[in-house]
């Protein structure tokens, strides 16, 4: 494909304009005359709304309220979105956070395709071919347009005869002005059960930073994280897991003859005959890198790399777009000036993502999924701990490998949206 100019101005949070990018992604999208199996339309408005809790805010909607529709698919099915703008001033665009789709339905305005302007619309159109949770939230003026409440969950089903569970619930959670949600909601939800149902339930973080989550009053399993099956999730207890900002984990649990919570830092989720009130956040954190069972040899391994990109994330001033500031660095560089990671298709690409920045950050990868393979010079000895968003503590090092199988023009960045504004993104091009 031909790149006449990457938009850089634009990284998802400038303007709407026009990229100038021609890929000819419609080889890579569904035949155009596929009849979807799901088909949504969203709209998004940009004004006052009032949360499913009843509270009223300012920020913007889909469909009229926050978060938008929950989009239910079955694994392999093709999803058709039309995205309808009714009344966003900064143009909007929608990015399937942990769906690996065809580039030129990333959703990432400046780069993939223009942001849709007032009175617009774009038909999104990808197969959705791996079970799991994933989300889906504008990519314009994404610190603000995120922040304020346009995005919904998307949740893949496995076919219907390998499904583990009776009960499946979500928990989406965002901070919107005045306190912290689940699915809109301020106070605690009881969600239908019995004692003896199996649960999973299924928790997105659409926040700026990591959170934790946990189940009180039954042994639970981390059945997934960002939308990947674990192997051989062994039960833990008094133990919370850390859900990076921008990423999934799936927890699963027999609910008890007490019932159980699952805890989320407030608007917990009850089921059965739980307590009324929670008791305290568990001391310990799960780890996934040594959680669950290894395969006997590793999908990807660093010996076969064709390529090792580092990702050092540091801070210092200097000037971003003419601004003078305290600003991120990739690799030493400020935006525009940070790495082009180029790959050829096929390729095994291994990441080193240092941060000496002072702070966490939550990377996440476009179109692919990335295996960890080391922390702090720690291998890896669980199951496949496969993410899309990573939650990278300040003086943390992570090794990820992953295939470059997916051709496109794909951002690498933080996940906390204003870091981006700040100049913590870079991307990763095909030859
Ligand atoms: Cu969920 Cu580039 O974003
Ligand atoms: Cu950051």
């Amino acid at each position: 494909y031909s790149v006449t100019d990457l938009g850089y101005a634009d990284h998802g949070g400038g303007p709407a304009h026009h990229a100038g990018v021609s890929v000819p992604v419609d080889a890579l999208v569904p035949p155009a005359g596929a009849a979807p199996d799901v088909s949504v339309v969203l709209t998004a408005e940009q004004g006052p709304f009032t949360l499913p809790s009843g509270r009223r805010v300012e920020g913007y909607s889909v469909n009229g309220s926050s978060p938008g529709p929950v989009i239910e698919a079955e694994q392999g099915q093709l999803v058709e979105v039309r995205l309808v703008n009714e009344s966003v001033g900064d143009g909007v665009t929608l990015h399937w956070h942990g769906v690996d789709v065809p580039g030129g339905m990333d959703g990432v305005a400046g780069v993939t395709q223009n942001a849709v302007a007032v009175g617009e619309e774009f038909t999104y159109r990808f197969y959705a071919d791996r079970a799991g949770t994933y989300w889906y939230h504008s990519h314009q003026v994404a610190h603000e347009q995120v922040r304020g409440g346009l995005f919904g969950a998307l949740v893949v089903a496995p076919a219907a005869e390998a499904r583990p569970v009776e009960v499946d619930a979500l928990a989406v959670v965002h901070l919107f002005p005045g306190g912290r949600t689940v699915n809109g909601l301020d106070e605690d939800t009881a969600v239908a059960a019995a004692p003896g149902d199996r649960v999973r339930v299924r928790v997105v973080n659409t926040d700026a930073g990591p959170m934790q989550t946990w189940v009180e009053g039954a042994p639970f399993r981390l059945a997934a994280v960002d939308g990947t099956d674990l192997a051989g999730p062994e039960e833990v207890e008094d133990v919370s897991v850390t859900v990076t900002a921008g990423g999934r984990a799936d927890l699963e649990f027999t609910v008890p003859e007490g019932g159980a919570r699952v805890g989320l830092g407030g608007a917990d989720l009850l089921f059965g005959d739980a307590p009324d009130e929670p008791g305290p956040v568990p001391a310990a954190i799960l780890d996934p890198l040594h959680y669950g069972t290894a395969p006997p040899a590793p999908a990807l391994s660093a010996e076969d790399a064709d390529r090792v990109f580092e990702y050092a994330i540091g801070r210092r001033p200097g000037f971003l777009d003419g601004r003078p500031g305290l600003w991120w660095t990739v690799n030493g560089g400020l935006y525009p000036d940070v790495p082009m990671y180029t790959v050829a298709e096929g390729d095994l690409v291994v990441m080193r993502i240092a941060n000496g920045s002072g702070e966490v950050h939550p990377m996440h990868l476009h179109g692919h999924h990335a295996l960890v393979l080391s922390r702090d010079g720690v291998a890896a000895t669980g199951s496949p701990w496969w993410i899309d968003s990573l939650n990278v503590a300040d003086d943390e090092e992570y090794e990820i490998a992953f295939t470059a199988d997916n051709p496109g023009i794909w951002m690498d960045h933080c996940h906390n949206l204003s870091h981006v504004l700040e100049g913590l993104s870079a991307h990763l091009m095909y030859e």
